[in-house]
């Protein structure tokens, strides 16, 4: 189910803010540092200005040694807060970003498998991978600065104020020019293009990675000046958008740094008038001047900032959508532990979100210590049988239990452990031999494991592979076979030893020599067992008791 949520920049920006909570101290700690840091560094140059005043004679009962000391005080000073504040949102970042993959992963684990089910699973791994990772930015390099440019700009007003009204009000009005609608205008006239620039790198990606893995068929249908045609449009266009965009970001910061230089403009023009009516002297005219423009640094900072914010956000909002997403199916935690017993289904109805009915009114009994033939062309639902026999998903009408319980109420661990479920796709971990089939009994023996490879007719491939079952599989790399891939999935579920087994297509990529010994295995297994295979091959329902066509 897909339940995203349209949420504005705003909410997105409070949800993302909302996970910062255990690290408020931090937080607050690093736009301290960045506030103090940034006003030393304005009056530097401040500072600096009464020095050079006072070379000119004109006191401020201030003396030259005191100005050099502070100078050279706040430039040290300077440097180490900068990096004090640096080190924090880091700190802040990262622990977060921790924390965050941390939760996707527990909203996964309650997702899956329903969601891992769906298409979406590369989208789920590019927001495991990028759209994380790309939150760090807000969090070491959004929030502070918006915060420290409206603090240092609520003291600058002040203190232009305090010289003068009339300099506060035009302090005010340009630190909301630099800080605030320079940035929105980026931020809409950049918000598009940033989209453009981002869709052409994922496609030039994609086509990278596909001619990768496509490299065989490329090769074997002379594809190669096609496909190289199509990586030249692609790269192409991404370097015409990244020109676009540092054109953009170039005329951006001609407008900021023109807008600054005016205002120091508009502070002599002003100050001369003061002077001139007697409202302020000369000194304190070039002060407010030296002052105004040299404190632009924190408000110009936003106006870089939100060329990046749109697409922080989009990842954010991202996130957010996994974090909250309801599971097609909750685990059951407070139900009852599974008894032996007939699985039955009775009048079992079952669509997918998007399709039309998969199951209709479908009912079998399973009887115990039988294996179960499920024939059936490819698509009529077989596997999606099995998938709501493992309550993958809960079926829409109808009823399937185990025994006397209804299967939504038993406990799904218990569920999970009684059952060893061979899907059509084995995955193999990088690991070796030995610990990939140990997945499905993690404190087996080595003698377990080898009478459980031998009943899945692997045990002579295994021991045929350099270092055995110590052999890493990702060393084998793509040699490994789909029927040895599927066989070893098939020994994980001897390994697993449950009451039942359900076997989907497992011999489907399988010699009939192998195959002939793993049914066999399977029904010197039977007598304490529910085997249910599914196959749309007849042959292979020669070992079943009972075969049910679909
Ligand atoms: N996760 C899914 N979402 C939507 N439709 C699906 C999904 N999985 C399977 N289907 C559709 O349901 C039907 C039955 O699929 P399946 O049970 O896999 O068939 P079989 O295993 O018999 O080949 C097919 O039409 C398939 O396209
Ligand atoms: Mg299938």
């Amino acid at each position: 189910m897909n339940n995203n949520k349209k949420r504005s920049g705003f909410q997105v920006m409070c949800g993302l803010i909302g996970m910062i909570k255990p690290l408020l101290g931090y937080m607050m700690i690093a736009i301290i540092m960045g506030c103090i840091g940034n006003l030393m560094a304005t009056f530097i140059t401040v500072i600096g200005g009464y020095g050079f005043l006072h070379v000119f004679g004109v006191k401020e009962g201030v003396n030259l040694t005191l100005i050099f000391i502070l100078l050279v005080l706040f430039a040290v000073l300077r440097g180490v807060l900068r990096y004090a504040e640096q080190a924090c949102n880091h700190f802040i970042a990262f622990k977060l970003l921790a924390r965050i993959r941390h939760k996707v992963f527990a909203a996964l684990r309650k997702l899956a498998p329903a969601k891992l089910d769906s298409s979406e699973k590369g989208n789920l791994i590019s927001i495991i991978t990028s759209d994380i990772e790309l939150l760090e930015v807000f969090y070491a390099h959004t929030i502070s600065p918006i915060a420290i440019a409206i603090i240092t700009s609520v003291f600058m007003v002040s203190f232009l104020g305090k010289l003068h009204m009339a300099y506060g009000v035009l302090g005010f009005v340009f630190y909301v020019i630099v800080g605030v609608i320079i940035p929105l205008a980026n931020g809409k006239i950049g918000g598009a293009k940033g989209q453009k620039y981002r869709d052409s790198f994922g496609e030039l990606n994609t086509c990278v990675l596909d001619n990768l893995y496509g490299l065989e068929e490329i090769i074997e249908y002379a594809q190669q000046d096609a496909r190289l045609q199509n990586l030249n449009i692609r790269t192409d266009n991404l370097g015409k958008i990244t020109g676009e965009l540092k054109k953009d970001e170039n005329i951006q910061r001609v407008v900021t740094d023109g807008v600054i230089l005016f205002a120091g403009i508009a502070m002599a023009i002003l100050g001369a008038n003061l002077v001139n009516c007697g409202q302020i002297d000369g000194p304190h005219a070039i002060i407010a001047v030296i002052a105004m423009t040299s404190s632009f640094g924190p408000t110009a900072a936003l106006s870089a900032l939100s060329n990046n914010l749109h697409h922080t956000l989009a990842s954010g909002n991202r996130v957010l959508d996994i974090l909250e997403e309801t599971p097609v199916v909750e685990d059951i935690t407070d139900g009852v532990d599974m008894v032996a017993g007939d699985i039955r289904c009775e009048a079992v109805d079952f669509a997918y979100k998007t399709a039309t009915p998969v199951l209709d009114k479908f009912s079998a009994v399973f009887g115990e210590n039988k294996i179960h033939g499920i024939l059936g062309k490819s698509g009529c639902g077989k596997s999606t049988l099995l998938k709501l026999l493992m309550r993958f998903y809960e079926t829409d009408g109808g009823e399937i239990t185990y025994g006397t319980d209804n299967v939504n109420h038993i406990k799904t661990s218990s569920l999970r452990k009684n059952i060893s479920y061979v899907t059509q796709e084995t995955f193999l971990f990088s690991d070796t031999i030995a610990n990939n089939i140990r997945v499905a009994k993690a404190d087996a023996t080595m003698e377990e494991i080898v009478a459980a490879a031998k009943k899945a007719s692997i045990h002579d491939f295994i021991m045929s592979t350099p270092e055995g079952y110590d052999t890493k599989l990702a060393e084998l790399g793509d040699s490994v076979s789909g029927g040895e891939k599927q066989r070893i999935g098939i020994a994980r579920a001897f390994l697993h030893d449950s009451k039942m087994i359900f076997l989907d297509e497992p011999t489907s990529n399988i010699d009939s020599l192998n195959e002939g010994m793993i049914l066999r295995s399977l029904d010197q297994e039977k007598k304490d067992k529910t085997i249910i295979l599914v196959s749309h091959r007849k042959s292979t329902m020669g070992i079943a008791d009972n075969v049910i066509a679909m």
